[in-house]
């Protein structure tokens, strides 16, 4: 296992950091305390070639691999974590799956314009009383000669009120035992979003409810067989917790270079508080736990990169990369004492931002149980 990046990977990376730098680190403040969709950088995002960097380039993406999409997922977020489960949901959520199961012709009609950020796309598997039990779902896709009829409510929906593309998971028979998973584009009659939801953080990203009424959509939208749904979600969530785990990354690498900093330049009892031993093991526990993380998370990558199964570690990855994120952040609110609790800083939004990570894609309660179910399994 090579542990180092290519000089292409290097170059890459360092890319998407002066970008992100540039475009998206001095707007990220200001759209999370306003809560605004950044649609002006999203476009850049598409422009930069992030909005469709797995997709290969014959449907107009960038046909890289994951391990740089882990490196633009963490750089990306690095700067603003909202900013990057815009990215994560379009990429690995509905630029891959429509990739990997859809026909030539749902390739041809959607992939271009999501990569190019024409239109972002969203991912609609939760619903207000099924989360973690996906499988428990309450909307139902009624055929009705060549179209479905969808009714039913999708919460937490990433995405939602600014996407062009819906991928929504629906059960197909009466009893919810066959799922079927639909594209939808988002000016079709019966599809609409509700009111954007107050969060915690990741405030600058659009998340509502949607709701089905009587949408009546083309077979030709379904995506993949009747039955294959619930695997075609599975499949594409174990990719996006990579995307996850990456973002938990950035995160966590945004707030220890916060913290080191303020710890070089802040004084107490004659000191920079840099030379207590106190905030050095700390500081040297970050990075330790920063870097367990990336090397799970491009582990996770490399499998899916050489076409090996990575789901167990995909989940590993997410797990330990989000919790790193939590404790990364809350040791560097307390390392910017008084300071780290005010919101002018940003190492308070890293804070919020990181609580996402552990919840969503899979809570760290379902990456365990995924992972056990492996290891009993092998
Ligand atoms: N790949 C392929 N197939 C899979 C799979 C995977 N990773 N995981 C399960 N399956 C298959 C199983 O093999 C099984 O197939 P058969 O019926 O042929 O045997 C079928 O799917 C059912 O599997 P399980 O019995 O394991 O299903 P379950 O009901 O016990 O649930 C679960 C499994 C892992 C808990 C799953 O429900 C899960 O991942 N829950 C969490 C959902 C989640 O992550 N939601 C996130 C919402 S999206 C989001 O957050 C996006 C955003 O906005 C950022």
């Amino acid at each position: 296992m090579n542990f180092l990046l290519t000089e292409d990977q290097e170059l890459f990376r360092r890319t998407v950091r002066e970008f992100a730098a540039r475009e998206i680190a001095p707007v990220a403040a200001e759209h999370d305390e306003a809560e605004t969709y950044p649609a002006e950088n999203v476009r850049k995002m598409g422009e930069l070639g992030l909005m469709g960097l797995t997709v290969p380039t014959e449907y107009g993406g960038a046909g890289a691999g994951a391990i740089e999409y882990a490196l633009a997922m963490e750089e990306v977020a690095r700067a603003c974590a909202a900013h990057s489960v815009v990215l994560t949901v379009n990429v690995s959520l509905v630029c891959e799956p429509i990739y990997k199961f859809g026909t030539d012709e749902q390739r041809e009609r959607f992939l271009p314009r999501l990569t190019r950020a024409d239109i972002v796309g969203s991912y609609c598997l939760s619903e207000p009383r099924s989360g973690s039990d996906a499988r428990n779902m309450e909307t139902r896709a009624e055929r009705d000669g060549d179209h479905y009829i969808l009714n039913g409510t999708k919460n937490w929906i990433t995405n939602g009120g600014v996407a062009g593309l819906y991928l929504v998971y629906a059960a197909t028979d009466p009893h919810g035992g066959r799922i079927g998973a639909f594209l939808i584009e988002a000016d079709r009659p019966g599809l609409r979003a509700g009111a954007k939801e107050r969060k915690l953080g990741i405030r600058a990203s659009s998340t509502t409810q949607v709701f089905l009424e009587d949408c009546r959509v083309p077979v030709e939208n379904r995506l993949g067989e009747e039955g294959d749904g619930f695997k075609i979600a599975m499949t594409t969530l174990d990719g996006g917790r990579i995307g996850i785990a990456a973002q938990a990354l950035g995160i966590a690498q945004a707030a220890f270079d916060a913290a080191v900093a303020y710890a070089k330049e802040r004084e107490a009892f004659g000191h920079r508080i840099a030379d207590f031993q106190g905030l050095q093991w700390m500081m040297a526990d970050m990075a330790t736990r920063i870097d367990c993380a990336r090397l799970l998370t491009y582990r996770a990558a490399q499998l899916k990169d050489r076409g090996l199964p990575f789901s167990k570690e995909a989940a590993m990855a997410k797990l330990y990369a989000s919790e790193t994120a939590m404790w990364v952040t809350t040791k560097a609110v307390q390392i910017h004492g008084g300071y780290g609790y005010s919101r002018e800083y940003d190492v308070q939004r890293y804070f919020r931002d990181a609580k996402i990570t552990e919840i969503y894609e899979g809570t760290s309660e379902i990456q365990r149980m995924v992972i056990a179910r492996h290891i009993l399994r092998d």
